[in-house]
């Protein structure tokens, strides 16, 4: 608080509130809530080079400030791997070297020219000459940068061998790809464009990425099993688009506590895995968690993970300087329970690798910060002024400024008492108060009469301003005051910057802990998340086997399961050398489109390293998912439906292999029956053809003719199922069960029914279609059929044998006309 003194009638009010710093503050545009700075976009920038083979990418993300790398991997031609992690990323812009190959060059420029409408990140594609790609130049680059996680006392070599631990010097085209994407950093001042141009751009911390091992899925299939709800790009680095996320299953599976969690929950949704190590590891962690006598370690942990704040944000603004007073306490707060999540880790079992490696690399530099922040900052005394203050006993000369300025308290109330002397008997108060950068100033209340300009003028005073119906003069005193101690303040200012700045760069020094805390509290958080997900919904642990095939026991929809009041659960069996190709039969809105997400939904969450939503699921990993299945927007679009549904299949087709898993519902709704009926016959019997090269396909269709007119081979690999209905009168039960078998009744008479055909039509329909299925000849209605005329001729002889023609009785005239020739009538 800054001195003031006040004299005046009645008790003392204390200082004015805040009265130095809000005159300053005015001035300033209103400052930024939280909120909205946490919003701030972020943005990746890459570079990549292909050379003989070879792919290298490296990309700078805004959000952390870290630069990420892929070491030198093959990528063919084709450059699918590159499409992948562009596809991931969406970054805003793609560096590469002017002179590259022909093939780089090429796809990169169909990338823009192909990306289409502006609202999907179409990337800037930055041509630099080759040289800045150089080996040497950009191992130089790459040595000579300050890193401020570097500490300053490390010799040159020391430096050297510090970053070739973290940095892989031996693949050549990749430190090739980090030099060429330094110098667009820095050519652009990416994320520094308004700081001073002595200030680089900051990287805190280099990562390495892999996409080695992921599952191939593509747009189309994210958004048909709704894994994001949100149509646009499922990047994870489209995080703070506003846009809110619906109903998905990132949406449920969602219950992350930090900023860091949610990102690594979308990352794992944008690459499952088919790297069992890896998906074992996650899954061994959520299964600690269930267990029911570690309900309390969750809770813990829980506690900790909401004080972890956005770390990578605070240490930006360090690197530039623009600390804040919250961001001290958020860094000491993160600090403090990174240690207690690393002591609860020390009494948890170490088998589990996650909680091992917290153990290990959430280090006592940890305990450094913390206690550095808590020795060095006054955080109350940093609020309420709202600049960083520093606590007694750091720095002498700022403790003896200090006390000499609280003493100066009472000393101002003493001046202000004979200020108050010397004014008009009609000012009631006033008091003395220091304002940075302007110095000591006399604060008198405005008075009722006290309204234009020329009624603030005071004998003998200067007027300054006024602020908060306060008017402000300098007087003699003030003046004597300012020449006095006015440095005072702005000295003491000065130094605590300058401790701030030591502090800073101590901490960046030691932020390599910081970043590991980013990393792994998010897999905590994340794993958290996914076990209270399984834990409320009785989900099971996949175990993932290497043959072919999945098994899973009371498989559900993870999302429909939560609409609906009862979910009826079903399996899924498919085995190796039998049943990998499913054609599913049933009635629209019987459940098959469900049935067909839910194995797919069962083994995607499998891949990311879920529990799943089943009694039992043994899961054979699987390379790829490829779908065609209608959303509901495309019900209506009719050749082009089709066309889609063609390009989809043609994908599974080219890319499916006996490790994938294809999902195809109602294939050929947009064309006519016999196309889409010969098309969808031909898929399957290509696939057929294969053995057991077969991808594991499930097909729901509506051609009943497929089976009718034994369209496919005979041979196990086909099964037939269908969704279970019962028949009650008019109505239509449906019951959602899988069944083996092929649906059989036609539910064109319910629909007629329904839409108010007359019973004697439908009636004769549903005969005609069982005399067809049955292959029996149709009895027309319009002419009596040879039985009718053999049943009349019958009856005709009959009652003509019947007759006794001796009886007198009988008057054999009216017997022929009235009996025999009506009927000889109907049968000739
Ligand atoms: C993209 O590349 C393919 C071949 O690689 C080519 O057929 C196609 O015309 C290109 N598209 C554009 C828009 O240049
Ligand atoms: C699989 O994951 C583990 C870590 O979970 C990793 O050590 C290993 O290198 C990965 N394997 C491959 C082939 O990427
Ligand atoms: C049932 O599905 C078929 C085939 O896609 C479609 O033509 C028909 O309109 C659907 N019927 C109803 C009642 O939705
Ligand atoms: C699969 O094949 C199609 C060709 O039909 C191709 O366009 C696509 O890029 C391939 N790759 C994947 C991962 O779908």
């Amino acid at each position: 608080r800054g001195p003031a003194g006040e004299a005046g009638p009645g008790p003392p009010t204390g200082p004015p509130e805040g009265a130095p710093s809000s005159a300053t503050s005015c001035a300033l545009p209103p400052a930024l809530g939280p909120e909205q700075e946490e919003q701030e976009s972020s943005e990746t920038h890459m570079s990549v080079l292909w050379y003989a083979g070879q792919l290298a990418i490296t990309y700078y993300d805004t959000e952390d400030c870290s630069v990420y790398f892929m070491p030198d991997i093959p990528d063919n031609e084709d450059l699918k791997l590159l499409q992948k992690v562009i596809g991931e990323l969406n970054p805003q812009c793609i560096v590469t070297s002017a002179k590259q190959d022909q093939n780089i060059a090429k796809f990169l420029t169909n990338l823009t020219a192909t990306a289409g409408d502006k609202d999907i990140g179409k990337p800037e594609i930055v041509l630099f000459p080759n040289i800045d790609f150089g080996l040497e130049v950009s191992k130089q680059r790459i040595l000579s940068r300050q890193f401020p996680f570097i500490p300053s006392h490390m010799t040159a070599t020391e430096k050297i061998l510090y970053l070739s631990s973290i940095i892989p010097f031996e693949s050549p085209l990749m430190i090739r790809a980090l030099g060429g994407l330094l110098k667009f950093l820095d050519r652009r001042r990416v994320g520094v464009e308004l700081e001073d141009s002595s200030i680089a751009v900051p990287i805190l911390a280099f990562k390495k990425f892999v996409m080695s091992d992921t599952v191939n899925m593509d747009q189309d299939t994210y958004c048909v099993l709704q894994i994001f709800k949100s149509d646009i790009h499922p990047s994870v680095y489209k995080l703070s688009s506003g846009l809110k996320e619906g109903f998905s299953l990132f949406g449920i599976l969602n219950r992350c506590r930090c900023k860091w969690g949610e990102k690594l929950l979308r990352l794992w949704l944008t690459r499952p895995t088919r790297n069992l190590t890896e998906l074992n590891k996650r899954l061994d962690v959520i299964n600690f968690f269930l267990l029911a006598q570690n309900y309390e370690t969750v809770l813990t942990l829980q506690n900790c993970l909401k004080n972890i704040k956005n770390v990578p944000l605070i240490l930006k603004r360090m690197t530039l300087s623009n600390t804040k007073v919250s961001d001290w306490q958020a860094l000491y707060k993160t600090a403090y329970n990174a240690v207690c999540l690393r002591d609860t880790c020390r009494s948890l079992p170490s088998t589990i690798e996650l909680f091992q490696t917290i153990s290990r690399v959430f280090t006592d530099d940890l305990h450094y910060i913390a206690n550095l922040i808590s020795k060095v900052v006054d955080f109350e005394g940093s609020l309420s002024e709202n600049r960083f203050t520093v606590r007694p006993n750091v720095d002498a000369t700022i403790d003896e400024k200090k006390r000499k300025l609280m003493g100066l308290s009472d000393f101002l109330t003493e001046v202000a008492r004979k200020e108050l002397e010397t004014l008009d008997n009609h000012i009631p108060s006033c008091c003395v108060i220091y304002i940075p950068l302007i110095g000591f100033l006399l604060s008198i209340p405005r008075l009722p009469n006290m309204v234009d300009k020329t009624d603030f003028e005071i004998e003998g005073l200067d007027f300054m301003f006024l602020s908060e119906d306060k008017l402000h003069y300098r007087s003699a005193r003030t003046k004597e005051l300012d020449s006095l101690l006015g440095d005072l303040h702005c000295e003491i200012r000065d130094q605590e910057t300058l401790i701030m700045h030591q502090l800073q760069t101590r901490i960046l020094e030691k932020s390599e802990v910081l970043n590991s805390v980013i990393e792994y509290t998010a897999h905590l958080d994340v794993l958290l998340a996914l076990a209270a997900m399984a834990r409320e919904n009785a989900y099971c642990r996949p175990r993932f086997t290497h043959r072919h095939g999945f098994h899973i026991k009371d498989g559900r929809h993870p999302l429909m399961e939560l609409c609906a009041k009862t979910f009826v659960a079903n399996p899924v069996d498919s085995g190796e050398a039998t049943r990998r190709i499913k054609i599913i039969t049933g009635p629209n809105s019987s459940g098959k489109s469900v049935y067909l997400k839910q194995v797919g939904l069962i083994v995607f969450m499998a891949l990311i390293g879920s529990y799943v939503p089943a009694a039992e699921a043994e899961i054979g990993v699987i390379d790829g998912i490829y779908t065609r299945i209608h959303s509901r927007e495309s019900v209506s679009v009719g050749l082009s439906t089709f066309m889609i549904d063609l390009n989809q299949v043609a994908k599974a087709i080219n890319n499916a292999t006996e490790r994938s898993l294809v999902l195809i519902d109602e294939f050929g709704k947009g064309t006519n029956t016999l196309d889409g009926l010969s098309l969808l016959a031909a898929v399957l019997r290509y696939w057929i053809r294969q053995g057991t090269q077969c991808p594991q396909v499930f097909v729901s269709t509506n051609f009943h003719s497929l089976m009718q007119l034994e369209l496919l081979p005979d041979t196990p690999l086909v099964e037939y199922l269908t969704m279970e209905t019962h028949q009650d009168g008019e109505e239509l039960i449906f019951f959602y069960q899988i069944k083996q078998g092929m649906s059989t009744i036609s539910h064109a008479a319910n629909i007629a029914a329904l839409a108010g055909m007359p019973a004697k039509i439908i009636e004769r329909g549903v005969e005609v279609s069982e005399l067809i299925r049955n292959g029996k000849p149709i009895k027309r209605l319009d002419h009596p059929s040879k039985c009718d005329k053999m049943e009349k001729c019958k009856s005709v002889v009959e009652k003509f044998l019947s007759i006794d023609l001796d009886d007198p009785q009988v008057d054999l005239e009216e017997f022929m006309s009235k009996e025999v020739l009506p009927s000889a009538a109907s049968v000739l």
